[in-house]
């Protein structure tokens, strides 16, 4: 589960940077753990002063939120959640339910709160690798400014086999299995060389968008095969959290 997930990887030390999470009396293994901070200390730093819109998959009990809301403060912050709660959390912030799946919701969002443009959206909701889907194609071409930045978190869950759509792994994952293909003949002469890879829920979706963020390459090889991409200029994994950025162009 995913709340397992972030309670293993919480860690409880006071944190020193400058995006914090409001204080509970006991930490809430719901909310982002801590290791997610300087992460996202380190993508969003240039938006400190900036006015501009951040949209967040999944509210739970809004901890988040205030956390965007007093590290950004000429931001606009909007959230989306199944069942939120009743929220005040002043005027920049936006709270609103529905599937983060919803493709209509988010053109309304976007068109009432960010006409030019999410500059940051931030998967936190289900976890599974179809919704997650879901959301990009939604989002990502339609909505994300360009230069934006569309961070999922916890693509990790296709990892848990107790996850909704996680599962086990095929084989064990050791230095010593990465160069193991199904290929038996000297790799001169082989030919395609299929490497296995645990490709499941959302582990699989974040592997999907390597094919993505490589469309230039298969567009010199494989120009026929290439359709409507997402426009990555870059990818970067964490344990955790994967960051696109947007293509500027
Ligand atoms: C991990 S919690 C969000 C935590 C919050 N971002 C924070 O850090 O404080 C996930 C939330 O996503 C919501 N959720 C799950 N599936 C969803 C979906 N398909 N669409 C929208 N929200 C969803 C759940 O109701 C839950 O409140």
């Amino acid at each position: 589960m995913a709340i397992s997930l972030r309670r293993s990887i919480e860690r409880r030390e006071e944190r020193t940077g400058w995006l914090r999470l409001p204080k509970r009396e006991t930490a809430d293994p719901v909310v982002k753990p801590a290791p997610y901070l300087p992460i996202y200390e380190q993508l969003l730093a240039p938006l400190r002063d900036q006015s501009f819109t951040l949209l967040e998959l999944g509210v739970w009990g809004g901890d988040s939120l205030q956390m965007w809301r007093d590290a950004f403060p000429r931001a606009t912050i909007v959230g989306v959640d199944l069942g939120p709660p009743d929220l005040q959390l002043g005027p920049r912030v936006h709270v609103l339910r529905g599937d983060q799946s919803d493709a209509e919701l988010m053109r309304r969002l976007r068109e009432e709160y960010a006409p030019a443009g999410f500059e940051v959206i931030i998967d936190d909701a289900s976890h599974l690798g179809v919704t997650t889907a879901r959301s990009l194609q939604a989002l990502y071409s339609e909505h994300l400014r360009p230069g934006g930045l569309y961070c999922i978190e916890d693509w990790g869950t296709g990892y848990l086999p107790d996850w909704h759509d996680g599962g086990r792994l095929g084989e064990p994952v050791s230095i010593a299995g990465l160069d193991g293909t199904t290929v038996s003949a000297p790799v001169e002469q082989a030919g395609p060389a299929p490497m296995p890879s645990h490709d499941v829920g959302a582990v699989g979706v974040v592997k999907r968008l390597v094919d993505h963020a490589a469309s230039g390459t298969l567009r010199l090889g494989q120009p026929d095969l290439v359709g409507e991409v997402l426009a990555i200029e870059s990818m970067t994994v964490w344990d955790g959290i994967v960051a696109l950025r947007k293509s500027h162009a």
